[in-house]
């Protein structure tokens, strides 16, 4: 599948730049730093004053770091996912909210995905997390146990991770690309906890529930090896 260019409309560009501009400012103070290291290397193939290309993004996005943008119609099986992922590759969709549902969505749409997703890839440790999930999802892909652990720690972390700072900063796409979540992720009530893979693994999760739990990363370097951690546990078994 391949990105239409051509079909987006006026209200496509519209949803776009104001979704993006409202986020860039709101994540200023809010997201964490790599992200937006990230974005700001991305900024000319990646900004408010376009829908993106994705030949063009990709053009940058696999000459720096092997990952690529991978079109898919919407939601795919769990293994086909972390397959893609074991090939760097990230799915993305490319439909857009309509103006009307700049707050609501049902499923990720290309702002979710693009813009909450695409940019920490370009951060080495990150990708190289992501790819060692879909490593492990494909080795144990006949194991409903382990994919179910993988599908946690994906939500928790890629999904909804929040990374030490000054205060807990963002990097998880679902809160990178929604703004109420942004804020709501600062107010009281929500709970948030040190990262270990083995509460993670155990840490039932609703996707159509807001999240009230976060866990709080130290690094990315950590992730990895948590992960590596986890991978090696599994092995042994
Ligand atoms: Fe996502």
């Amino acid at each position: 599948m391949k990105q239409q260019f051509e079909n987006y409309t006026a209200e496509d560009f519209k949803v776009w730049k104001t979704l993006f501009e409202r986020q860039a400012k709101n994540l200023k103070d809010k997201s964490c730093k790599e992200y937006l290291d990230c974005l700001n290397e991305l900024k000319p193939v990646l900004n408010s004053e376009s829908i993106p290309r994705f030949e063009e993004l990709n053009r940058v996005l696999t000459n720096q770091t092997g990952w690529t943008i991978e079109v898919v119609p919407g939601l795919i099986p769990v293994a086909d996912f972390f397959e893609l992922l074991s090939k760097k590759k990230f799915c993305s969709s490319t439909w857009l909210r309509s103006m009307k549902q700049l707050d609501y969505l049902e499923e990720p749409d290309m702002f979710h995905d693009i813009f909450g997703h695409i940019p920490l890839f370009m951060n080495k440790a990150y990708g190289d997390f992501a790819q060692k999930m879909g490593q492990i999802g494909m080795r144990f892909k006949d194991s409903e146990e382990v994919l179910i652990e993988l599908q946690r720690i994906y939500w928790f972390t890629i999904e909804f991770g929040l990374l030490k700072g000054n205060k807990p900063m963002i990097y998880g796409a679902g809160i990178m690309s929604s703004f109420g979540e942004t804020n709501f992720v600062y107010e009281s009530g929500v709970e948030i906890i040190p990262f270990t893979i083995e509460e993670v693994v155990k840490t039932y999760f609703c996707n159509s529930e807001i999240q009230t739990k976060y866990f709080l990363l130290d690094s990315f370097e950590d992730l990895y090896q948590s992960l590596d951690r986890y991978a090696e546990d599994l092995a042994g078994l």
